[in-house]
Formats: C-alpha cells, sequence, structure tokens
C-alpha cells in the first residue's frame, strides 16, 4: 500500500486510518475482523460439561488488524486490537485462544484499553505467569513467550497490539499442550491455577 510514495512528493493528505482513542477501535482502509464463539473454541476450557451448557453462539471475543503488507512480509507491522467479552466457562474466565509466534523470536506489544483483566504469558519452559492489564497498561511480551488474554471484569476488556507482520501465529503448540496453569475465579478473584498432567 505504501509501497510506493512517488505520487505523494510535497501532498499533505489524511492518513488513511485513524484510531479512536475512546474505543481504542481502527478506521479505515486495509483493516480485517475476524470474530470467535464459544462453538470456535472447542477444547479451549477446561469444563468441558459448562462448555456444552452454554450458547455455542456467544460471542468470546473479535480482533481488528491493520495490516498494510502481506502476511509474512519482513520489517513491517501490524497494528490491532481485542475485545475479550465477559464470562466465564465454569470458573474460567473468558480467554483468547493463545499462541506463539510462528516466527518464534519475534516479539510484541499489548497495552490495555478498556475494562480489565490478565496477559497470561507461558515460556518455553512451560513456566506461566500473568500481567494485569487494564487502561494504561503496557506489555512488552518477549520471543518465544506464548501470550492469551482474559477478562475478568463485567465489561468488554480491549487491548491494543503491535506485532511483527512476519511473527505469525503458531496454534498447534497450545492445541496440542495448552498452558501449564489455566486462569480461574477462585474465591472472588482470579487465580492461575497449574494444570495437573
Ligand atoms: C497478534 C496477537 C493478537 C491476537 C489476538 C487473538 O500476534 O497476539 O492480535 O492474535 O489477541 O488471540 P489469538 O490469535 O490467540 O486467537
Ligand atoms: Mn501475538
Amino acid at each position: 500500500m505504501i509501497t510506493n510514495s512517488t505520487g505523494l512528493h510535497l501532498t499533505i493528505t489524511d492518513p488513511p486510518q485513524t484510531l479512536e482513542r475512546e474505543t481504542g477501535l481502527i478506521g479505515g482502509v486495509s483493516v480485517v475482523v475476524s470474530r470467535k464463539k464459544l462453538k470456535d473454541l472447542q477444547g479451549l476450557f477446561a469444563d468441558r460439561n459448562a462448555y456444552t451448557l452454554l450458547d455455542p453462539e456467544t460471542l468470546v471475543y473479535s480482533v481488528q488488524a491493520h495490516m498494510p503488507v502481506d502476511e509474512g512480509t519482513p520489517g513491517g507491522l501490524f497494528f490491532g486490537n481485542t475485545i475479550v467479552e465477559p464470562g466465564k466457562v465454569g470458573n474460567e474466565y473468558f480467554i483468547t485462544h493463545g499462541h506463539f509466534h510462528a516466527n518464534a523470536d519475534r516479539a510484541e506489544y499489548y497495552w490495555g484499553v478498556k475494562g480489565e483483566g490478565i496477559l497470561i504469558l507461558m515460556d518455553l519452559d512451560r513456566k506461566t505467569w500473568g500481567e494485569r492489564v487494564f487502561p494504561g497498561s503496557l506489555h512488552y511480551i518477549p520471543g518465544n513467550v506464548a501470550h492469551r488474554l482474559a477478562n475478568t471484569g463485567p465489561i468488554p476488556l480491549t487491548v491494543g497490539a503491535c506485532w511483527h507482520s512476519d511473527a505469525g501465529h503458531n496454534y498447534d503448540e497450545i492445541d496440542m499442550n495448552g498452558f501449564s496453569a489455566r486462569l480461574y475465579e477462585v474465591e472472588g478473584s482470579p487465580r492461575l491455577v497449574e494444570v495437573c498432567r
């Protein structure tokens, strides 16, 4: 898109994208949206029984991504947001799928825009920890660290993100082995609980 600037010499234009500060939403061109409902997240939550009792059409999270270059392009950046709805499956908060990057050493920034939650992180040794997410929180996710968001509050959790256009997503590792801990509401508060294997 912005690869050929020949025609722009001496021009002053509005940017092709906008970022709404209040909501974190991106407007303009080259923005793709994806939505995950409960029916798309089979096997993600621990309590299979509670999962089957919920409406499969329930929205769990949506993602907006501004992708000005093709996925896989070295040197470019993607910019997006994730909105995780409030809710739980049993005692486990609504979460994103979670992933390592396909180019595993690629880092990423997240930041909190609205709502409250926990960014769940896991390294290659399967050590899992969390960072509280709130409006104004900033999170550097190093390479080789899997990441997943959980909404622990009563309103949608909106989180901004910026990542490498050649980072990609490796969902297989999480599909096969999950995170080594899950985030449950325990006595009214979020707690990371180690998964027994
Ligand atoms: C990009 C990134 C986020 C997530 C989004 C949804 O690298 O980390 O944009 O893609 O939070 O989570 P997943 O991709 O795990 O479904
Ligand atoms: Mn990522």
